[in-house]
């Protein structure tokens, strides 16, 4: 059967190209979502895209997510990696991987970024590959 994955991004990462390029690169989320899914043209999966910039949103997302068969989780919280209880509550209801994900290497930045309580919750963090984040996280659950 087909596999199929969900991926959530979080707020600000619908700016990507235009927001801090030298930190994100300059690829948009639509160009990010076209090269992941050429990456992995090869498999037979499906993913789902979404992205909010609301907390609200990505926990009722996340629990939907419960209902349907995906394989794997991968979200990249963005802002709300540091803060957002809600969604590491939300993640932990989940049966299925949860792979949290950043383009950035948020250790090599700033301190408050090292406040991760969303990761808690997560089976594994793959960070600071840019772009290939995506791809990682969904080929390591195949
Ligand atoms: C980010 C890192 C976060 O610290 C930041 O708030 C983001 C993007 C990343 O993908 O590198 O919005 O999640």
């Amino acid at each position: 059967m087909k596999k199929k994955f969900l991926v959530i991004n979080g707020p600000n990462l619908n700016n990507l190209g235009m927001r801090e390029p030298e930190i994100y690169g300059q690829l948009s989320l639509q160009q990010i979502i076209e090269y992941t899914e050429i990456k992995l043209q090869s498999f037979d999966l499906n993913i789902e895209w979404f992205q909010s910039n609301l907390e609200g949103e990505i926990v009722s997302k996340i629990q939907s997510s419960g209902l349907e068969k995906f394989s794997a989780l991968i979200i990249n919280p963005a802002g709300y990696s540091h803060t957002s209880i809600a969604i590491l509550d939300a993640i932990k209801m989940l049966n299925i991987p949860v792979i949290e994900v950043h383009l950035s290497n948020t250790h090599a930045r700033e301190g408050f970024r090292k406040e991760r309580p969303v990761a808690t919750g997560a089976t594994s963090i793959i960070e600071g590959l840019g772009k290939n984040v995506y791809h990682t996280a969904i080929y390591s659950q195949l």
